[in-house]
C-alpha cells in the first residue's frame, strides 16, 4: 500500500472533448484536457497538481534543454467492455523510469507521486479513454532538469510531469525497415538501455536518411562494428526464425522494453522456444535469404506490434513472408489486445484497474 499524496486540481473550463474525432485520431496530435505536475525541490517531491493542459514556463537555462537532462515513459490505459479503465504494466514503467533517472543523474520519482499522479489524472480525464478497436490513451511520464544553470553540474531540482492522448494506430500498415551500418543509436557504456530523450534526438538524423531512400524505419546495430542486431527504430526487434523467438539481450545499448517482455513472457507461456542472444546482421539475412526466417516485427509501447514486411541490407530488399492469421506476431498482439482491455484472464498480473 503506497501513501496517498495532496494534490491540488484546477479543472479546465474549456474541455476539447467534444472536438475530438476519436475516429480519425493521429499519434501525439491532440492531448486531453489535463497535466499533472510534481516539483522536486530541496530534495523532496511536492507541489503536486493537476492543471488544465497548456504550455508550461522554464528557464531558459535549464540543463533540460542544453545538455539533455531529460527522460520519459511510455505506457497505455485501455477501455474494458464493462468500461473500467485499465492500465498495462504502471509498476514498469514507474521502475525504469528510475533506472534511467540514476542514469542520468536525476532524483528517483516516489512511486506515491508517480502512481497517485496517474490515478488521480486518468479518473479526472477518464472520459479521454478511448474505446474502438486499436485505440487507447497514451500516456507520457516525464521528468526534466528545472534549474536555472548552465554550468555542467547534476541538476539540484526537476519537474516531473504527465500528459496522455488518445491513440489509434502507429503503423497503419507493415514496415520497410532498412539495416543501418553507419550510425549507431546507442554504445556500450552510453545511454542506450535508459529512455533518455537524447537518444531519441540522435537517431533521428540517420532515420531521415532511411525515409528519403523509401524506408519507414531502421534496424539499429551495434555501434562498434555493426555486425549486430539491435533494435528496430524507436522499438525493440524479434524474429522467428524456424520456429524460434530470437531477439537481442537487453544490455546496455538496449531498451528494456516492457512490451518485448510481454511478447517474451507469452510466447514462453505457450511453449514457444525463446532465444535472447547476440543476432549477426549475416544470420539474419542468410536466413531471409534461405527462407527459414518467417516473421521479423518491431515490439514498442506506442506500436504495440509492427509487423516488418522487406529488410533492406546493403542495397537489397529482401520481402519477408505475409502475416497470417496464425503468425506468432498476429496471435500475441490479439492475445495483448484481450488481456489489456480486460477481455481475457490476466494471469500475469499486468493490468491495473483504476
Ligand atoms: C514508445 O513506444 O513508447 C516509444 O518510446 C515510442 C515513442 C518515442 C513514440
Amino acid at each position: 500500500m503506497i501513501d496517498t499524496i495532496n494534490i491540488d486540481i484546477k479543472q479546465t473550463q474549456n474541455s476539447k472533448l467534444n472536438s475530438v474525432d476519436f475516429n480519425d485520431i493521429e499519434f501525439g496530435k491532440v492531448y486531453s484536457d489535463h497535466m499533472f505536475i510534481s516539483n522536486y525541490r530541496e530534495g523532496k517531491w511536492g507541489g503536486n497538481k493537476i492543471l488544465p493542459y497548456g504550455d508550461i514556463s522554464v528557464s531558459p537555462a535549464t540543463p533540460a534543454i542544453h545538455y539533455g537532462q531529460s527522460i520519459f515513459e511510455g505506457m497505455k490505459a485501455y477501455r474494458s467492455p464493462e468500461g473500467e479503465i485499465l492500465l498495462f504494466r504502471p509498476l514498469d514503467n514507474f521502475n525504469r523510469l528510475n533506472i534511467s533517472a540514476d542514469r542520468m543523474c536525476m532524483p528517483h520519482v516516489d512511486e506515491e507521486v508517480f502512481m497517485e499522479g496517474l490515478s488521480q489524472l486518468i479518473k479526472l480525464d477518464e472520459s479521454w479513454v478511448p474505446s474502438a478497436e486499436s485505440t487507447s490513451l497514451y500516456i507520457r511520464p516525464f521528468l526534466f532538469s528545472a534549474d536555472e544553470y548552465i554550468g555542467i553540474r547534476p541538476s539540484v531540482d526537476f519537474d516531473f510531469m504527465i500528459i496522455t492522448c488518445p491513440v489509434g494506430k502507429y503503423y497503419s500498415k507493415p514496415v520497410k525497415v532498412k539495416i543501418e551500418t553507419k550510425f549507431a543509436r546507442a554504445v556500450e557504456g552510453g545511454t542506450g538501455y535508459a529512455k533518455a530523450g537524447g537518444n531519441y534526438g540522435g537517431a533521428l538524423h540517420p532515420a531521415k536518411l532511411a525515409q528519403e531512400n523509401g524506408y519507414d524505419q531502421l534496424i539499429w546495430t551495434d555501434g562498434k562494428e555493426h555486425k549486430y542486431i539491435e533494435e528496430a527504430g524507436t522499438m525493440n526487434v524479434l524474429f522467428v526464425i524456424d520456429d524460434v523467438l530470437v531477439t537481442a539481450p537487453a544490455g546496455d545499448t538496449i531498451l528494456k522494453g516492457i512490451t518485448r517482455d510481454s511478447v517474451l513472457t507469452l510466447a514462453r507461456d505457450w511453449g514457444m522456444k525463446v532465444e535472447e542472444r547476440k543476432l549477426e546482421v549475416t544470420e539474419l539475412i542468410d536466413a531471409v535469404k534461405s527462407g527459414r526466417l518467417k516473421e521479423a516485427f518491431g515490439a514498442g509501447t506506442a506500436a504495440t506490434i509492427a509487423h516488418i514486411a522487406t529488410i533492406g541490407h546493403e542495397g537489397v530488399d529482401y520481402d519477408l513472408p505475409e502475416i497470417q492469421s496464425d503468425s506468432l506476431s498476429h496471435r500475441i498482439l490479439n492475445e495483448l489486445n484481450a488481456i489489456r482491455t480486460g477481455r481475457k484472464e490476466d494471469k500475469f498480473g499486468w493490468v491495473h484497474r483504476i
